[in-house]
């Protein structure tokens, strides 16, 4: 038995697409930021008495199908066959758009790892929690952080207290979004004729997040983050039939960004498969960022997160 809390991430050069649905590969890399918020606590609860996997989400009784994949992979790599019992609670609204498969698959991923007491350091844990979700991987490490396209593994690039940066999360809409990642993904890579674009011309944000981390160069790294945000959800509209993940409220929010911007605060947007308005500045410019959004037409809730640690065994239960 073992219990984890992961935090979520946001992607600032964003994921969308993959190489091989199998091994759940991406088909680019991203950079993501891990937030201090406990995003899941996860206790995975391994039971030879036990006949097939439990599943509870936030004290409901949920389908355990990937759940199971996930277990399936940890179970063939410690040679048990053992069932289990997960008890799962996510403090961001599940599939609203707010990255809770990133730490729900991390905790999870590392809760049965840990359970079993196969080592924490060996590189397979990242392809079992990768198989579950693709930008979970980047929860299992704090602070800044790059998954490889080539190998789908990640690693650090700046610790979470190495820059003090915010990310000022505007909550649009409550509820779940109309089309998961998943199938998002695979409609884009088939049908939006901007996919290719969007593929060939990722390797250049990549390497000027880089850059701009290297050198703690905010407004690069604004600057590269809405760029690729935009571009995916370009990429999203051209898609047969078209993913509008926006909402009015989310358009609200990017304005209410850019005329931030012309102010001369440095605040600069991202969105994810959802209509939440993310944006990163410095930690001084923060309140100023957060009531601007809260007073945004339509912003129903506005968050102040800090960078955060990577996920975390917390005891047995
Ligand atoms: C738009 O990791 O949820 O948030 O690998 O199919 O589980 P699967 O997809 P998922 O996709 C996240 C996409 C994104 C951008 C990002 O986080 O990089």
């Amino acid at each position: 038995m073992a219990t984890v809390e992961a935090g979520i991430n946001v992607a600032l050069v964003k994921y969308w697409g993959k190489r091989d649905a199998v091994l759940n590969l991406p088909a680019v890399g991203s950079v993501s930021l891990t937030l201090d918020r406990p995003g899941t606590r996860t206790t995975v609860r391994f039971d030879p008495a036990v006949s097939a996997d439990r599943f509870v989400l936030d004290e409901v009784e949920a389908d355990a199908e990937r759940v199971t994949a996930v277990l399936d992979d940890v179970r063939a790599r410690a040679g048990v066959s053992w069932r289990a019992e997960v008890f799962s609670a996510n403090t961001v609204p599940t599939a609203a758009g707010l990255a809770s498969s990133a730490s729900g698959f991390a905790a999870l991923g590392l809760a049965a790892w840990a359970a079993l007491g196969l080592p924490a350091d060996d590189p397979a844990l990242v392809d079992v929690v990768r198989r579950g979700s693709g930008s979970a991987p980047r929860s299992l490490l704090g602070g800044l952080v790059e998954l490889d396209r080539e190998t789908g593994g990640v690693r650090p690039l700046l610790a979470p207290e190495a820059w003090d940066v915010r990310l000022v999360i505007a909550v649009t809409a409550l509820g779940p979004k109309d089309v998961g990642s998943r199938a998002g993904m695979a409609a884009s890579a088939e049908t939006s004729p901007y996919f290719p674009a969007w593929v060939a011309s990722h390797a250049a944000d990549m390497a000027e997040a880089r850059r701009a981390i290297d050198a703690r160069d905010l407004p690069a790294l604004g600057a590269v983050m809405e760029h690729s945000t935009l571009k995916m959800h370009a990429c999203m509209l051209a898609t047969v039939p078209p993913l509008f993940y926006w909402r009015p409220a989310t358009l609200a929010g990017i304005e209410t960004v850019r005329a931030l911007r012309r102010d001369g605060v440095g605040a600069w947007f991202t969105c994810d498969a959802g209509p939440h308005v993310k944006v990163l500045c410095a930690a001084g410019d923060a309140p100023r960022v957060a009531a601007a959004l809260a007073a945004t037409e339509g912003v129903r809730g506005v968050d102040v997160a800090r960078p955060g640690p990577g996920a975390r065994v917390v005891g047995p239960c």
